[in-house]
């Protein structure tokens, strides 16, 4: 295997074995196989080359060192990272924690075959465990059961949570996870449902 087809092999892996178009938006490629993208790949419905293809400061900067980075490199991505954050506008942050576990559950979003416009899923039970009711679940992220009862409610704790669901990497430099709410993935309303699972005392997370 060439090197360029090794690294597009890799890409097109992470796609298909997440099976999430979320976390898609977050891959770095190496520049051969974005050159390879640009001739052979099509736009079709959400999916779009631009969104493939085009590289926020980020996203370049952790293509360039994808694994070791000067810690001011780091501090660099999250100050800018965290000003890209849009906290919600009625000052309310928790919404139905049903409603967030279908959005948890919810893989689908952005791929070719999906309609336009359609609501996407977040995927998170792909990277992490949330309630004990799911077993199927991925551990690349840490595990998010108990969240809001180990963690608790204050102001910080919720601000915090917010942030890191719409922009990972503002904690995080070159996170694996999505930025769901600066990547458009999730609505404002999604995410709060989302909050809800992690954070109301209700949501089986917290049981
Ligand atoms: C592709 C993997 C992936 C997906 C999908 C994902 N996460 Fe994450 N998440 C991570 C990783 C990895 C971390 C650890 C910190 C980091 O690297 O950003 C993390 C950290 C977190 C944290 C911080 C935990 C802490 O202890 O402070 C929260 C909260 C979180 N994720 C919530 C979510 C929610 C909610 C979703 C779905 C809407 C989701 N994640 C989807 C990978 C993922």
């Amino acid at each position: 295997m060439t090197p360029i087809r090794k690294v597009l092999g890799l890409a097109m892996a992470a796609l298909t074995v997440a099976g999430c178009a979320s976390v898609a938006a977050d891959t770095d490629y190496g520049d051969a196989a974005l050159a390879m993208f640009k001739q052979d790949f099509k736009s079709k419905g959400p999916a779009t080359l631009e969104r493939i293809v085009a590289r926020d400061d980020a996203q370049q900067a952790c293509s360039e060192q994808p694994t070791e980075r000067p810690s001011e490199v780091n501090a660099r991505i999250e100050a800018a990272q965290l000003k890209t954050i849009k906290y919600p506008a009625d000052g309310k942050y928790i919404g139905k924690w049903e409603e967030g576990e279908k959005v948890a559950q919810n893989g689908r979003g952005m791929q070719s075959s999906d309609a336009l416009g359609a609501a996407n899923g977040g995927n998170c039970y792909a990277c992490h465990q949330i309630t004990k009711q799911e077993i199927s679940f991925g551990n690349i992220g840490p595990s998010l059961y108990q969240y809001g009862k180990v963690r608790g409610t204050s102001d910080e704790i919720v601000k915090y949570t917010w942030a890191k669901i719409y922009n990972a990497q503002a904690y995080t430099a070159c996170s694996n996870m999505p930025r769901f709410g600066h990547n458009g993935v999730l609505t404002e309303a999604q995410l709060k449902d989302v909050m809800a699972l992690l954070l109301d005392p209700a949501s089986p997370v917290n049981k």
